[in-house]
């Protein structure tokens, strides 16, 4: 069924586990989440980005999920992932999403406020739930660029009062993760003590972004059968954990789903080579992404909450 993120991570929170938001852009991606989650029976929420949008089209995509959604015997959110504008915001609202995220992270802190309540209050309006964030993750999110030397932790004063000011029912906050394969340069570090102190000022729920685990195991898999991905880095199960026991209760998981999407077809293509039904090439895929997706629900304690 289909709801927002209301009815999942305010419980969440209480309970200290955090339901999984992962990124799709196609059938095989959805198909493997949604089997994950009912197989677990656990909440879940479905991300898509703008360049997901481009990609398949908004009301493609839109009704892929809704129709999948309406299916699922788990609760299931159709999220718009780090949603620039208002206007694609009320694209996304109009075209069924449950929750949208409005990324102004990038911008100074009354900016992110007036267009964060500005989505707010025609999101309410439509029983839409809104995810803000505050504080820069490094690398890339989406189409705007953050230098590494410029990544800027969240503030916990500034996050207490943004999250009381903008009504916001979700805040993503900075406190060391990045998007992409390659997060770290020297030990995964994060920094659990703002995220205390966030945890302590702020009440609603938390999302961590850039969270995958780039484990070793699934860039050798890839590398193993053609591939070449070099000095990536994840986070690790245990800051996963800690995130999680301290407050987080989002967690997005993206590039795990590539990596093992990629791991998939390389292997398919490699062994079977008078094969060519992409059913077969890319169904093999969606198994590895749903033993990811499975994977992660157990990580997160979301397992049997549906
Ligand atoms: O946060 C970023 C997500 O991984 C989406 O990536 O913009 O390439 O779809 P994308
Ligand atoms: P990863 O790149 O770590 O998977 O993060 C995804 C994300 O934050 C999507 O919003
Ligand atoms: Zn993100």
């Amino acid at each position: 069924m289909l709801v927002n993120l209301n009815h999942i991570l305010p419980l969440a929170r209480k309970r200290h586990y955090a339901v999984g938001h992962f990124n799709t852009s196609n059938l095989e991606i959805t198909q493997a989440i949604l089997s994950a989650a009912e197989e677990m029976r656990a909440p879940v929420i479905i991300g898509i980005s703008e360049k997901a949008i481009n990609y398949a089209g908004l009301p493609i995509i839109a009704n892929l999920i809704r129709t999948s959604a309406d299916k699922a015997n788990v609760p299931v959110v159709l999220h718009l992932d780090h949603g620039a504008t208002f206007e694609l915001i009320q694209e996304c609202v109009k075209a069924g999403f449950t929750s949208v995220m409005i990324d102004g992270s990038h911008l100074p802190y009354k900016e992110n406020l007036m267009l964060t309540k500005k989505v707010v209050a025609y999101a309410h309006k439509r029983n839409v739930s809104v995810e803000a964030e505050i504080g820069r993750l490094a690398g890339i999110e989406d189409n705007i660029k953050v230098k590494k030397s410029d990544a800027m932790y969240t503030n916990p004063a500034e996050a207490e009062r943004f999250a009381r000011e903008s009504e916001c029912d979700a805040l993503a906050i900075a406190i060391g993760t990045s998007h992409g394969a390659y997060k770290f340069k020297g030990k995964p570090r994060l920094r659990i003590d703002i995220l205390k102190q966030i945890a302590y000022r702020v009440k609603i729920p938390l999302v961590l972004h850039g969270a995958s685990g780039v484990k070793a195991k699934w860039v050798n898999y890839v590398n193993k059968f053609g591939g070449n991905i070099e000095h990536a880095r994840g986070v690790p199960d245990k800051l996963i954990h800690e995130a999680i026991k301290n407050g987080i209760s989002k967690i997005n998981v993206d590039t795990d789903i590539r990596i093992a999407f990629t791991a998939g077809i390389r292997e398919f293509l490699l062994k079977y080579h008078s094969e060519f039904d992409p059913r077969k090439i890319i169904g093999y895929s969606r198994e590895l992404i749903k033993q990811v997706v499975k994977d992660k629900i157990l990580l997160f304690g979301s397992s049997g909450q549906a």
